[in-house]
């Protein structure tokens, strides 16, 4: 027993020094490990499918999308950081780490939707990813998850008519 405490208490005081130290760099040019990137990305997946799982997808979702609005709140609220069909990358996406998703680059439905509306509603902790919930109604937010969804199959034009009341 007398082992075990003493094995907890320097580890407990092995990590408060590393913290206190100032050796940890936490610039956001210097990249994390191999592990260090597999540990967060499993604590961000289970903490993100654990909150969802038991959100409602409304039935008509499909219907909820593709209009002007949407689109106007994806070019104004997002693309800064993740970009759209036919847009270069800007400076907020290339200086982000962990780099924002370019979603008009990914496979269709290749998210769940849940997860989706759950990010986009709560935002992540330290990666610069916004809580939109505060200011918008879940409808908008579900606008949004199927526009995102879409993003990959429209063409630059086509994203610009949407954008322009579309
Ligand atoms: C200031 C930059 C920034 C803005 C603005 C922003 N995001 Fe994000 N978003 C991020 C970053 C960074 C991540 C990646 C977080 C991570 O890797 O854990 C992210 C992650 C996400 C994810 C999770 C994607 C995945 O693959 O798991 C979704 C969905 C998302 N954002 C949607 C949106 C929507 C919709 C908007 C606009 C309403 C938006 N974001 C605005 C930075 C931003």
């Amino acid at each position: 027993m007398k082992k075990i405490i003493f094995t907890v208490l320097s580890l407990l005081i092995v990590t408060l020094l590393f913290v206190w130290s100032g050796v940890y760099n936490i610039a956001a040019t210097d990249k994390h490990w191999g592990i260090t990137n597999e540990l967060i990305e499993i604590l961000r997946e289970r903490s993100i499918e654990t909150r969802a799982e038991n959100i409602i997808v409304p039935a008509n979702l499909d219907d909820a999308s593709g209009t002007g609005t949407t689109a106007k709140n994806y070019e104004e609220m997002c693309s800064v950081c993740h970009l759209a069909p036919g847009m270069e990358a800007t400076e907020l996406h290339e200086g982000l780490y962990p780099q924002p998703p370019v979603f008009s680059r990914s496979a269709h439905g290749e998210h769940d939707a849940r997860d989706n509306f759950w990010v986009i509603k709560n935002g992540i902790k330290l990666t610069g990813m916004p809580a939109w919930g505060k200011s918008h109604t879940d409808a908008e937010i579900w606008a949004l998850v199927i526009f995102i969804d879409r993003l990959n199959e429209m063409s630059a034009e086509e994203y610009q008519e949407a954008v322009s009341g579309g």
